[in-house]
């Protein structure tokens, strides 16, 4: 092996991303004195959450009548009883408080006349536990919320004096013999420099694996580092059969058009000028969840019903809406529409398929944000130094199935709880951990190993082989042989690991080797998702499977976990939790208001 050199760094906490939940976790460590250094690939404007356009759900009732209890009965039916009831009552009742946060830092949300923070429809979000009509939740800058909230929080943290190492690769966890997460080791982008950094937290906010699939909403930048770092710790990820496809992905290019478009009176329809929605969910129509939305969709392009010469696609309709409604409430995607499907949006409407868009799974935590590291006996045992949060993590607040604006929501929820969490497990006045120097060299072996990778398979070849497999056979709809012929195909896929070749030896700004090594983190989540997805013999949520086409709960509600190592992959269960935070007395949840049922919308 090479020899390489390294510089250290310490500090108290280290967060990993600088999306949504990694700023708001490290404005967070940084407000209460914590030394906090956020270690991030892109640039933090960069960071996916910046594409986040619809908005972000709390139960402010500006547009009319809404409680938290309201909230988390939606995301409980939402996640189809897969959820943490603990994390989802956590998630409700903070949002108002997160969002008010957001909007004393600086974020330019939209308006009502009165001056209050604009509010509009979203799928999946009702009144009356799920009895009363649509409620307007989700909190919206026009439909760029993401971007809006991610240059604010940006400029919070560098005012809370927050340290950046922006274009910083991180490469491998850090973890001691006996299992505590001790830092990060990182590779500088642009001078090709190493760094470790020691860390009493490691805060994980890597976002989403949406690129282990041909087409998805999500930047090339989501190869699920984070899930690939914790399976090389040994470490399981949970529930990563769920994924979810979001019903208006731009037909071909796959960039997203928000649901908020529905929310603001658009509508789809099939090659026969019908708003099919109105036959599958007669309450709510478009406005039902994505998953449900996602697969009525599939099955009118099924049945013959898609538009388009191949037949192969949806309609999305806003040319009835007034322009002035276009220009200040959807001014990103009737852009888009423009650019990506050369659709004028006044006059016609937009072609758009389900598209890979949000992993509901991830690296399993508590609603502290920090890791799990579970066992029979300790379902919830906590791995010490290491956090996750935002799409990286599953606290489980979206189950099965997450509801549009619960993604903004959950990283700012989160990311905040994590800070409230580390104020009070970490020390600022202990020493910092000097890193396991055998966990070092390991990580350095392997930088090394791929970089002077010299098999016969290029990695965009076999990334794309992946992810066209991952597309034909974890898809909306599965079934026992499709799920069957994706683990062996997939099986066969990651063997070819071994056999890469990387042509550019340098350090610096080599994209070959950067690429390959997301592509080493892809791997793991993708073998996760195909046999968590071959295993679960039912369908719930974004897991549509038609061998099995009823929820089970008595034998399937529960926690997938996959622990992956090469190409195998070891799964066990973990118990969903059932109890919520606060008793009904005390002025929490009905339990009966949200025990499982039939979930139709
Ligand atoms: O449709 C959207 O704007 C996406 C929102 C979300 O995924 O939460």
């Amino acid at each position: 092996m090479a020899a390489y050199e390294y510089e250290v760094h310490e500090y108290d906490v280290v967060v990993v991303g600088a999306g949504g939940a990694g700023l708001r976790a490290t404005l967070g460590m940084a407000e209460q004195g914590l030394r906090t250094a956020c270690v991030t690939k892109v640039f933090p404007t960069r960071s996916h959450t910046v594409a986040a356009q619809g908005g972000i759900a709390a139960s402010l009732g500006n547009m009319g009548p809404d409680s938290w209890q309201w909230h988390m009965y939606d995301t409980v039916k939402g996640s189809d009883w897969l959820g943490d009831t603990d994390a989802m009552e956590y998630l409700a009742r903070e949002a108002p408080k997160a969002v008010y946060e957001l909007e004393h830092y600086g974020v330019p949300f939209s308006r009502t006349g009165d001056g209050k923070i604009y509010q509009r429809p979203f799928g999946g979000h009702t009144t009356e536990f799920g009895e009363g009509p649509p409620v307007q939740r989700t909190c919206a800058a026009a439909d760029r919320t993401g971007h809006a909230i991610l240059h604010t929080l940006y400029g919070q943290s560098l005012k809370q004096k927050a340290e950046f190492f922006i274009e910083y690769f991180a490469i491998d966890l850090l973890m001691s013999e006996d299992g505590r997460c001790q830092g990060v080791i990182a590779w500088k982008l642009d001078d090709g420099s190493l760094h470790v950094f020691a860390a009493k937290m490691v805060v994980l906010a890597t976002g989403g694996y949406g690129r282990a699939y041909f087409s998805a909403t999500s930047a090339h930048t989501c190869t699920g580092d984070g899930g690939g770092m914790v399976a090389r710790a040994g470490l399981p990820l949970q529930d990563m059969e769920f994924v979810q496809f979001h019903p208006t992905g731009i037909y071909g290019a796959g960039c997203l058009i928000t649901e908020g478009a529905r929310g603001e009176g658009g509508y789809l329809t099939n090659a026969e000028g019908e708003r099919f929605m109105e036959r599958y969910a007669p309450t709510y129509k478009d406005l039902a969840s994505r998953d449900v939305v996602s697969r009525c969709m599939t099955m009118e392009i099924r049945e013959g019903r898609g538009v388009g010469a191949h037949g192969d696609h949806i309609h999305l309709n806003l040319s009835h809406l007034p322009p002035e409604t276009l220009a200040e409430r959807l001014p990103g995607i009737s852009e888009s529409a423009r650019i990506f499907a050369g659709v004028d949006v006044t006059r016609e409407p937009i072609p758009v398929l389900p598209t890979v868009h949000y992993n509901m799974g991830g690296i399993p935590t508590n609603y502290w944000g920090e890791v799990l590291d579970p066992t029979p006996d300790h379902p919830d045992r906590v791995t010490p130094g290491l956090m996750a949060v935002g799409e990286a993590g599953c606290a489980s607040v979206h189950g099965a199935n997450r509801l549009g604006s619960n993604s903004l929501i959950d990283l700012v929820v989160f990311g905040r709880a994590a800070a409230i969490r580390a104020r009070k497990v970490v020390d600022p006045k202990s020493e910092v951990p000097t890193p396991n120097r055998a966990s070092i060299d390991k990580a350095l072996e392997r930088f090394d190993g791929l970089r002077y990778a010299n098999g016969t398979v290029a990695t965009a070849e076999l990334r794309l082989e992946m992810q066209k497999t991952m597309q034909a056979d974890a898809a909306v709809f599965r079934t026992d042989k499709t799920l069957a012929e994706g683990c062996e195909n997939m099986a066969g896929v990651a063997s070819k690991m071994d056999d890469l070749k990387v042509t550019d030896r340098s350090l610096i700004w080599n994209s070959d080797l950067m690429e390959t090594l997301e592509l080493t983190n892809l791997m793991p989540n993708a073998l996760a998702t195909i046999v968590s997805a071959e295993a679960r013999k039912e369908s719930r949520g974004a897991h549509a499977h038609e061998d099995y086409p009823d929820r089970d709960d008595e034998n399937w509600r529960k926690h997938s976990l996959s622990w992956v190592n090469g190409t195998d992959v070891t799964l066990a269960y973990r118990p969903v939790h059932l109890e919520p935070l606060t008793g009904q007395d005390a002025g929490g949840i009905d339990m009966k208001k949200i025990a499982p049922k039939a979930r139709v919308y």
